[in-house]
């Protein structure tokens, strides 16, 4: 197959121009990294995992009709999706005190939320993507009010989707973070989740046990993050055959 043209290569992925106009081809590496890219390694097999359990997030959210940049995947490492311009927010759901939260405002990890939060990080790697309120999305044009409340309906609707297709296997869904994008369809906009949802995205914790099943495993050092992903995709029926 000729080699496709790179448009972008992140920490944990590549863009690669796709093979109609309006497409782009998501590549997952093996990558992982945290702290803003301070703490790095190589997960054997992690592109492979993040790449269907992607696939199986993002297509379930479309079946319901909450519109993703998902097309169909291509191979165990690439998926096909629709080329959007993507908003430079991190939009996170908070259902459980976790994290920067619990850092920042001292509530123990693990603290029930009263209601889901949500939350917008600038994305800028030289200022560590920090937290922005709407008024400051909105003065400097990242988004303006009808596209914030698209996208704090887009984050409840994959909210209530991600908590339930967890719940069912026993996983709790404590936080999340997706990154929207604008499609043109014809001379209409509309907001579409893109980017990926895997457990480098979310935090999962097992109802019974209360194992981390998710990127903090790496971050924090507590064991096998490869182990970690095989057993959210083996719980959800997505294991690779050769992973
Ligand atoms: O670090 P923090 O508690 O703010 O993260 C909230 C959620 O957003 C976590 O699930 C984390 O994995 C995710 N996140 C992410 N990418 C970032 C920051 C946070 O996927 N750059």
């Amino acid at each position: 197959m000729a080699r496709r043209n790179k448009l972008y290569e992140g920490k944990a992925k590549i863009l690669y121009e796709g093979p109609e106009p309006g497409t782009l081809v998501q590549y997952f590496k093996d990558d992982a990294t945290a702290f803003n890219a301070e703490k790095k390694d190589v997960i054997d097999g992690k592109g492979v995992l993040n790449n269907r359990l992607s696939e199986y997030f993002m297509s379930g959210l479309n079946n319901i009709g909450v519109p993703t940049h998902f097309i169909k995947r291509l191979n165990m490492r690439e998926q096909l999706i629709r080329q959007v311009e993507i908003i430079p927010l991190e939009v996170v759901v908070r259902n459980v005190a976790a994290g920067s939260m619990s850092k920042r405002l001292g509530i123990e990890e693990g603290t029930p939320l009263p209601r889901p939060i949500i939350e917008f990080y600038y994305k800028d790697d030289k200022l560590g993507d920090p937290l922005v309120t709407e008024e400051h999305i909105v003065a400097f044009g990242w988004a303006n009010q009808q596209d914030l409340d698209d996208m704090v309906a887009l984050a409840v609707r994959v909210n209530d989707f991600l908590s339930g297709v967890m719940l069912a296997v026993g996983i709790r869904l404590i936080d999340f973070k997706i990154e929207i994008g604008r499609a043109w369809e014809g001379d209409f906009q509309r907001l579409i989740v893109a980017d990926e949802i895997s457990p480098d995205s979310c935090r999962l914790w097992d109802i019974e046990s209360g194992q981390k099943l998710d990127k903090d495993v790496f971050r924090r050092d507590l064991g096998s993050l490869a182990d970690a992903y095989t057993e959210v995709a083996r719980r959800l029926g997505v294991l690779p055959s050769n992973v």
